[in-house]
């Protein structure tokens, strides 16, 4: 069964319509996008919106398969064309004729197959390895990347001509983070999906102030992180143990909502052995372990300073109170702050007396 595209935004709708306009064309189509974004759903739904349906839906993974098991893969080949081609095979070129052959993660297939492969989008004809005939092939090529091949045109990695034939149509699918009107919608639908699949579990949907959260969440696996988090819902039942786990420290992740995922007061902890150590003190923010180039993309001061002036205020408030019984109104005024922005920090921070 092919998972339907799901989603209610303004980009979505756009490739819904897209793909019902291209789904007869038979034009090429590259799909990009982040991993997890829905690149494979979408080829599935181009396919079932098409005439061709009835006949095959044929993949290759091109990043899967070192280069001379793809290439026979995709061609097929005959009889003792090399050592262990004990009988001949038909390649992913013929079982798809008629149909349509998705060539998954296009942007990690071997430069030395990209001229043959061009070769067949141009001719509609190849052969199978150790054979000289030509066949004839019909097939609808989709190709899929979460590579950006404008990028490795110029880094040579991949042929700027075969990109101009598989990019004749362009569907480009945004990050989840970039359209969270679409989460609610898939959070409906694998809720639906996965209760039917368990029907024994006792999951729930998420309360409002969860969804919230779970909207504001940047999503770096993008749709495939939130279907594992809703199916780890239903088994585990517990949406906060699920929200503790969401990877906070993601370069991607906005330290507003770093702090606002973070439910969990023991996740702030000030190691006293780095506290005068410069690496120490930074590496509590972002990952030294990276590259430079990578970590200069990290480093923001703006960010840091707010992460760590949050994490102070959240420590100092909590000592305080702790130190006074959790008397609100004497704490204010140690804090020297007004009593309501005790409280409204004290929410914003997460912190509540021991239950
Ligand atoms: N719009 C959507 N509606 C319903 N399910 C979706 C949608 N987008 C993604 N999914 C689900 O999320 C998971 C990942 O989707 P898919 O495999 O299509 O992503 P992808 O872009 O091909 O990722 P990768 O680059 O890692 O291969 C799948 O289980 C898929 O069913
Ligand atoms: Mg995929």
């Amino acid at each position: 069964m092919t998972t339907p595209l799901i989603g209610v935004s303004k980009s979505i709708l756009k490739i819904k319509e897209l793909i019902h306009h291209v789904a007869n064309t038979c034009l090429n189509v590259l799909i990009t996008g982040e991993t997890g974004v829905g690149k494979e759903v979408v080829a599935q739904s181009l396919y079932s919106e098409s005439a061709r349906s009835s006949k095959n839906f044929v993949k290759i993974n091109c990043a899967a398969l070192p280069e001379t098991l793809l290439e026979s893969e995709l061609y097929g080949y005959e009889k003792g064309a090399f050592t262990g081609a004990h009988r001949k095979r038909p390649g992913k070129f013929q079982t798809a004729d008629k149909g349509v052959l998705f060539l998954d993660e296009i942007g990690d297939m071997p430069i030395s197959l990209q001229s043959k492969m061009l070769h067949v989008l141009q001719s509609g004809e190849f052969s199978p390895l150790g054979s000289d005939t030509e066949f004839k092939t019909d097939v609808w090529v989709i190709a899929a990347t979460n590579h950006n091949l404008e990028e490795s045109i110029r880094n040579k990695t991949f042929r700027e001509d075969l990109f101009y034939r598989l990019n004749i149509i362009k569907i480009e699918i945004p990050p989840l983070r970039e359209r969270k009107e679409d989460i609610p919608p898939l959070i409906e639908y694998y809720y639906r999906t996965y209760k039917s699949e368990y029907p024994e579990s006792g999951g729930t949907k998420p309360d409002a102030h969860t969804l919230e959260i779970l909207c504001n969440y940047p999503w770096p696996g993008n749709v495939r992180q939130l279907q594992n988090c809703i199916k780890k819902q239903i088994v585990l039942r517990s949406w906060s143990k699920i929200i503790d786990e969401l990877p906070k420290e993601h370069p991607m992740i906005p330290a507003e909502i770093q702090t606002e995922t973070n439910t969990n007061s023991n996740q702030i902890q000030i190691n006293p052995e780095f506290a005068n150590d410069r690496t120490g003190i930074i590496s509590q923010f972002v990952d030294l372990s990276t590259s430079s180039e990578k970590l200069f993309e990290d480093i923001s001061l703006k960010k840091i300073k707010k992460l760590a002036s949050d994490r102070v205020e959240k420590e100092v408030i909590t000592f305080v109170l702790e130190k006074v019984g959790w008397n609100r109104s004497r704490a204010s005024k140690i804090l020297k702050i007004s009593y309501k922005t005790l409280l409204y920090k004290m929410t914003e921070f997460k912190v509540h007396p021991p239950i």
